[in-house]
């Protein structure tokens, strides 16, 4: 049977299963798929790498331009990279991880990286699972579907602290508070749930339940229900 070509946007914090999610749905059901927060800790990298004040907002701002940031849309491999090298590994670094939020609240740095994120998902003719923010919000707000993941602190964190190969339960969960405190309360499109969108709390699903009930509700928009 012929799919529609559906645009899905998944939203939430972090430790909510986001990625993990998102990633497979976007697989199991063909379709593209869009890691924006790779996008911002890229630009962040970048940053760093060229000696910029992160704590400077007119600093950021005169050079969000600069970087040519390519985002790899293959759920199975996505990939990332900045003026052709690849950024996988560092975007990843404790050091960009501090820094994203207030480099990601510079408005220069959200109107490039949305304005890439929307010609990304207009060339996604199979249709596309872009997670982020402010995605139903602010970059597709006539997304299909939109899904907003939320957990608990204690599940976010212990999630985290796994990923991270056992870190610290407290300090995750205190790193993991503070960067939501800053995402949700900054004046440009914050972390913030989609009047429209589905509300999914995932902090006694197991990571299958979870694709399995984005998978369903994929199903049925593409059904027409
Ligand atoms: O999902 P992540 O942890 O990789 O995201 C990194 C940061 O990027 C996060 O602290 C907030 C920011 N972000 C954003 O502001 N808007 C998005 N659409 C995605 C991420």
């Amino acid at each position: 049977m012929e799919r529609a070509a559906v645009i899905v946007a998944i939203d939430g914090p972090s430790g909510t299963g986001k990625s993990s999610t998102s990633k497979a749905v976007a697989a199991q059901l063909g379709l593209s798929y869009l890691d924006t927060g790779a996008q911002y800790r890229a630009i962040t990298w970048w940053m760093v790498n060229n000696g910029i004040d992160t704590d400077d907002p007119t600093a950021i701002a005169a050079v969000a331009g600069k970087p040519e940031i390519v985002s790899g849309t293959d759920p199975s491999a996505p990939g990332i990279s900045v003026d052709g090298t690849d950024v996988a590994g560092p975007i990843r670094t404790q050091e960009v991880t501090s820094k994203v939020s207030a480099v990601s609240a510079v408005p220069e740095v959200r109107a490039r990286i949305t304005e890439l994120q929307r010609s990304i998902a207009a060339a996604a003719e199979n249709g596309i699972v872009v997670e982020g923010r402010d995605i139903g919000t602010t970059v597709l707000p006539d997304a299909d579907l939109k899904i907003f993941l939320t957990a608990s602190p204690e599940a976010r964190a212990a999630r985290r602290s796994g990923e991270l190969k056992g870190a610290d339960l407290h300090t995750t969960r205190e790193a993991l508070l503070k960067r939501d405190a800053a995402d949700s309360s900054r004046k440009t499109s914050p972390l913030a749930k989609a009047g429209d969108a589905v509300e999914v709390d995932t902090s006694d699903l197991t990571l299958q339940q979870v694709i399995e009930c984005v998978v369903t509700l994929v199903e049925e928009k593409q059904a027409g229900k």
